[in-house]
């Protein structure tokens, strides 16, 4: 084995364990079904599974691979793959984009895991006990107006990130996973129970899965379904950025990279459609509408918690297993840049984790401001986006820079990468299922990327209007007024 500053998980499961602490999150509980939501429900859910199957798997299995290989730090395994299969060093960069990418995802990541922990104590105190549809979206807006609240919590789960990946990631997060993660699937199943009960349990499940394509007529295929669901499909497995990548330089030789991608995906997969089937149905039954936005699961849940049997427990309880949830794949956001910077920059572990954990706190200060001081609106794929910089953000990273990630992944180890490489890392010979996961990777996933990108032209208008924005609101700054937006 190559030297490597890290060792290796202790068992295979402690690696699946990891990398599905990784993948559910946040994406699979509050994005996924606010993204729903917006983006036309169930042709929505029909493009985000096929990602998932026909580029996320495929991806995610070609990250562990390299990943397994360099045993690094992503920037560093690129660069190492790179020389040792005499391609350009610069191939360093792709680790980079990921690095990037996951510093903003986790600048605005842990603003939203404050959310939840503001609700752990909401539900916990019984503010939702009998609330309407009215109550619960003014109690979430006045959180969200509230920039003091929202950097408090914020800063506590960056701090709480911090000390977990200063320590190195291993034990903390194993037990985390192991009891969390399925107590969170089976309150999950809870939730669905409580949606079966309610009026519009149908409606609920046939806008998850039914695609209705007369709602679709007046958006642009491409840029307000296919984009959004394709960055989806990235953002819930955490591809495209390294945070698998470095989970599978953990990995030992003799795990089967193929059976725990599959075994991570369809965890990770079942999470996000059980949020889906529990949210909806309440959505309806109580009048809110489908595509409010990022507050959905805010306002649509409590309103559940304030009616069922020990609805305060319930309440209590699923917050702060999302939170743990959260708190799982913040770590995995963090762990590429600081693995980085104490291979390379010969830092301590704690002095790289606080000094990147603090530049991403400064972030999300950003982020926590777009929901009140800052806000300002503009229209993307289709819906009203009103927290402009948040919203920002998050296009940025999962509808670019991810899939842009995910897809020179696919191009270098299925195009660059000699064959012999790949053949001996997946342990599969060179049977069947290697040539499909060769094929897909090599022209699915690239080519569908492309055509999505090609298609979204309207994402490229978009960021000329946010670049003259942005200079607009600057030119206002130094004239001296104060404040914009709402
Ligand atoms: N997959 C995580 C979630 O669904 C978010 C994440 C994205 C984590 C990218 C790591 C990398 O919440």
């Amino acid at each position: 084995m190559r030297t490597s500053i890290h060792g290796q998980w202790s068992s295979r499961w402690i690696f699946i364990l990891a990398a599905t602490g990784s993948a559910v999150g946040l994406g699979n509980i509050w994005r996924f079904p606010y993204l729903t939501g917006e983006n036309g429900g169930g042709a929505f859910v029909l493009v985000y599974l096929l990602c998932v199957i026909m580029m996320g798997i495929p991806i995610m299995m070609a990250e562990i691979l390299l990943g397994r290989r360099g045993r690094k730090s992503p920037i560093n395994t690129m660069e190492t793959l790179a020389a040792e299969e005499g391609l350009n060093p610069n191939w360093r960069f792709l680790g980079w984009l990921g690095v990037l990418a996951g510093f903003i995802i986790l600048s605005y990541y842990s603003v939203i895991a404050g959310w939840t922990i503001a609700f752990i104590f909401k539900t916990g105190m019984g503010d939702f006990v009998g609330a309407n549809a009215e109550q619960t979206t003014t109690i979430f807006s006045e959180l969200i107006s509230s920039p003091g609240i929202l950097l408090f919590w914020h800063s506590i789960f960056m701090f709480i990130t911090i000390r977990v990946v200063s320590r190195g990631v291993s034990g903390g997060l194993e037990r985390a996973v192991k009891f969390l993660m399925p107590a969170l699937f089976v309150l999950l199943l809870v939730m669905v129970g409580y949606a079966m009960s309610t009026e519009k349990f149908l409606d609920g499940l046939k806008y998850l899965f039914i695609p209705d394509f007369n709602s679709l007529a007046e958006k642009n295929l491409f840029s307000d379904v296919f984009l959004p669901a394709l960055g989806q499909a990235f953002f819930s497995l955490s591809i495209g950025m390294g945070a698998i990548m470095i989970y599978g330089s953990y990995l030992s030789k003799d795990s089967s990279i193929t059976s725990n991608c599959f075994v991570i995906a369809i965890a990770d997969t079942s999470v996000a459609i059980l949020a889906g089937i529990a949210i909806f149905p309440i959505v309806f039954t109580y009048g809110l509408d489908p595509s409010d936005g990022p507050g959905l699961i805010f306002i649509s849940l409590p309103i559940a918690f304030g009616q069922m049997p020990f609805g305060t427990f319930f309440g209590c309880l699923f917050f702060i297993l999302l939170m743990f949830a959260a708190w799982t794949s913040s770590i995995s956001l963090l762990e590429p840049a600081v693995t980085w910077l104490v291979e390379s920059k010969k830092m301590s572990r704690i002095k790289a984790s606080y000094i990147a954990g603090f530049i991403a706190w400064l972030l999300g200060v950003l982020t926590a401001l777009s929901f009140n001081y800052w806000a300002f609106e503009f229209s993307f794929a289709g819906a009203i986006k009103q927290n402009g910089l948040f919203d920002i953000f998050d296009i940025l990273t999962s509808n670019i820079m991810l899939p842009l990630g995910g897809v020179l992944v696919a191009i270098f180890t299925s195009w660059l990468m000699s064959r012999k490489s790949t053949v001996d890392e997946l342990g599969l010979g060179d049977s069947i299922a290697y040539k499909i996961w060769r094929f897909t990777i090599r022209y699915i996933a690239p080519i569908g990327v492309l055509i999505i990108f090609l298609n979204s032209i309207i994402v490229f208008i978009f960021w000329l209007t946010v670049l003259f924005k942005i200079l607009f609101i600057l030119k206002i700054n130094s004239l001296g007024s104060k404040g914009f937006g709402k």
